[in-house]
């Protein structure tokens, strides 16, 4: 499946969505083939027997698309999506308010799912699994238990980490999706294909140019082509070329592999503070004054992916390779195996 924008898509977008920078339809979202087969299975069986999808869960680091996913699921089956996140949803009476506005079939998307409180999770658990959920109300003495029907609905739950969700919320998710970094070549699609929309010229070694230095994010792509394309307005001839995208990364900080000043801020820390490690995640974030979480989330795993940072049992540990990329020596003793 390619996916690119064809010109029935266009068409669609022009006259009854406007061309917005969201992929509206599962044809229309570039990369994550393997999703989007299964998906396009499961949505169109539940159309044809007129149920709701089951759950779906879409686990992935940050600016992947799981938001735009959710949007295209609720496109495809043509139905409504609400939406709210983890933290938002402080205490019980606040998910039932949600619920209880459902209509048959609708799509529920939570965000951040994994930071619901425990009491609101207990409460979802028979929502999901028989369309019921049976509240307390009233105060200390006079309180009674409500049994509420729901309509049928389709929970979509989107994590940075399935590992942060609990085992019986886990459970009741019946499609998983473990959505992976784009490689180059869907990202350059995803970059011309933004270009369009902004109506900024761009040529194929350019968008490839801005899609290699994007750590396999879109939601990153996205952000250096505004940048690249300010840079190409106001020092070049508006058109964004390699040359110039080049000299816009250069004063943006992001080097030829696309790490940025925090990735390599991370990198640096543990090669001249730690000797390349190994060194705990707590330890680090201190040192560059990052969140752990933020840490954890959005910098490790392209760095692991990418083969620059290990982990180990006793901690995070810098690899060959980035002390190369980075100009270091790789000391003796490492590259003996110790
Ligand atoms: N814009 C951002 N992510 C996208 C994707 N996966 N497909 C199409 N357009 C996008």
């Amino acid at each position: 499946m390619s996916g690119g924008l064809q010109a029935d898509d266009l068409e669609q977008d022009t006259s009854l969505l406007g061309r917005t920078l969201r992929p509206q339809y599962l044809s229309q979202y570039i990369g994550q083939d393997k999703i989007k087969e299964q998906l396009d299975i499961f949505v169109q069986a539940a159309k044809l027997r007129e149920e709701s999808l089951d759950h779906v869960l879409l686990f992935g680091p940050p600016g992947l698309g799981k938001t735009t996913m959710a949007f295209v699921i609720a496109n495809e089956l043509g139905v409504a999506m609400k939406q709210t996140s983890g933290p938002a949803i402080e205490k019980a009476g606040d998910l039932v308010a949600i619920l209880n506005e459902l209509e048959a079939g609708d799509v529920l998307f939570i965000d951040e799912i994994h930071r619901l409180p425990m009491s609101v999770e207990e409460v979802l658990y028979s929502a999901m699994e028989d369309f019921y959920i049976d509240i307390m109300i009233g105060g200390a003495d006079a309180s009674r238990s409500v049994h509420l029907e729901l309509p049928p609905f389709t929970l979509i739950g989107a994590t940075t980490r399935a590992g942060m969700l609990s085992n019986p919320l886990r459970a009741r998710f019946g499609i998983n999706a473990h959505m992976a970094y784009y490689d180059e070549a869907d990202l350059t699609e995803i970059v011309a294909r933004t270009a369009d929309i902004f109506e900024v010229e761009i040529t194929g070694d350019g968008a490839h140019e801005i899609a290699r230095r994007s750590r396999g994010t879109p939601r990153i792509a996205n952000r250096l082509l505004k940048r690249v394309r300010d840079f190409a307005q106001i020092k070049g001839t508006g058109v964004v070329d390699d040359g110039i995208t080049r000299q816009a990364l250069k004063m943006l900080g992001v080097d030829a592999s696309g790490l940025d000043y925090v990735d390599q801020k991370i990198l640096k820390t543990m090669i001249e503070m730690y000797q390349g490690g190994p060194v705990g995640l707590g330890t680090l974030a201190v040192n560059i004054s990052e969140e752990r979480d933020t840490l954890e989330d959005m910098y490790e795993p392209y760095l692991i992916q990418s083969g620059f940072l290990i982990r180990t049992r006793q901690g995070r540990c810098a690899t060959a390779k980035a002390y190369a990329h980075l100009g270091y020596d790789y000391p003796e003793h490492l590259s003996n195996g110790l």
